[in-house]
């Protein structure tokens, strides 16, 4: 089986060969960005390119990005560990082309990648077409539903509207038509019954988006309307924990090798046991591992970009995030220690090559958050007392 580093260096080489340069993860803190707290896309380091106000050093760029996805337009948090695909920290792979190639090559080299470096199946995947907008004054993707017609069987194309096929960083900025291409997971047996476009884009666990290819073409601006980009840009966007759970077979991302490790530690550290049957359905334990798994990486990244946690702005999300984290483990794992600082070896080890700043600074990050985890943790312990204690009283009282 491949490993997700393997899955994520051949995404770089595929994009090397045709002529891109490979960059860094930009920090996944914002610091130049008003409109922006965390990075939540790939192309967040490019805006100004796509915008025309600077000129980039290269036309054709990819990388890994670093995303956090829990404030803002686009804001995933609620699901983040009670499902097993979304997530707070997660890595977009993507490519970009500044007023160089467009639709054309996008749309061939996405589809070379995963169906013939990755291999995936053809018959499970389906790619969506931006449909037009009348209100915005926006046609259909014409030019996109041409080349995906000539790679891919007209029963795998879908439409999609506004909602799903026009992408925007936010509330203003660029923005342009997008085509994503979802995965069918589910068994033979419930493909025949119901056919893979039926779900599309309708939150099943087991079809999903696992790529975006925008074509940034507009600017959003403040009073809503849009204004066109002086050029045509590509920005892509490829959910690299959804590629390695497709890649791998899995039916959750936190089965792949991107999580089991920080699973096993916190098996170990608990001396309970991650079983991932139970999904939607009150299994409260298997979430607990789910958002601890999940919630460390949000954490321990975003203090090794230098947010702090706090009570204001950026850091008061990474509070919130670290303490949603320790309301699981000390409800439904039943530990009462700090608990998420032992888990950053693991992980500072696990991308050492690709972000190495947080082993770089492990101890530091080591050191911010036990002391998150105890102040939280007393705070916890005493709001139980104080429960007990009003609870005795009343008893005490309806007693006489
Ligand atoms: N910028 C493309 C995406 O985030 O989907």
């Amino acid at each position: 089986m491949m490993t997700s580093s393997e899955i994520r260096q051949q995404f770089l080489d595929f994009f090397k060969s045709k002529q891109h340069q490979i960059v860094p993860s930009a920090p996944v803190v914002v610091k130049n960005d008003p409109t922006l707290l965390f990075t939540n896309a790939g192309m967040n380091q490019f805006k100004d390119y796509f915008l025309g106000n600077k000129q980039p050093e290269f036309k054709r760029i990819a990388d890994t990005q670093k995303c956090l996805r829990v404030s803002g337009k686009h804001n995933d948090l609620e699901e983040v560990g009670v499902d097993t695909y979304h997530h707070t920290l997660f890595e977009m792979l993507g490519n970009w082309s500044f007023g160089d190639y467009f639709k054309e090559e996008a749309i061939a080299w996405s589809w070379e990648l995963l169906t013939e470096v990755y291999k995936l199946d053809k018959s499970r995947l389906y790619v969506s077409v931006f449909q037009g907008d009348e209100k915005e004054g926006l046609p259909p993707s014409s030019v996109a539903l041409r080349e995906w017609k000539k790679l891919v069987a007209d029963e795998h194309i879908v439409f999609g509207n506004k909602k799903d096929n026009f992408w925007e960083m936010g509330e203003t900025g660029p923005c342009g038509p997008c085509s994503e291409i979802h995965v069918d997971m589910r068994s033979n047996e419930e493909r025949a019954l119901i056919p893979g476009r039926d779900l599309v884009n309708k939150d099943h666990p087991q079809v999903i988006e696992i790529w975006n290819n925008v074509f940034m073409q507009f600017n959003r601006l403040k009073d809503g309307s849009l204004q066109p980009l002086p050029a045509q840009h590509v920005d892509t966007g490829m959910g690299f924990e959804r590629l390695v759970r497709v890649i791998q077979g899995k039916q959750s991302n936190y089965d792949t090798d991107i999580f089991t490790g920080t699973i096993a530690a916190t098996e170990n550290i608990t001396g309970k046991k991650y079983d991932s049957s139970p999904l939607r359905d009150g299994g409260k334990e298997a979430v607990a591992f789910r958002v601890i798994a999940d919630h460390i990486r949000a954490i321990a990244f975003t203090i090794a970009d230098g947010q702090l946690p706090s009570n204001t702005g950026a850091g008061y999300v990474i509070r919130r995030i670290l303490r949603r984290a320790v309301r699981y483990y000390y409800s439904y794992l039943n530990y009462k220690q700090p608990l998420l600082h032992q888990l950053l070896p693991t992980l500072a080890k696990q991308f050492e090559h690709v972000f190495p700043e947080l082993n770089a600074q492990l101890d530091f990050v080591s050191r911010v958050v036990k002391e998150e985890e105890e102040a939280f943790l007393r705070t916890l312990e005493k709001g139980l007392k104080l429960i007990d204690e009003s609870i005795s009283a009343l008893s005490a009282v309806s007693a006489r």
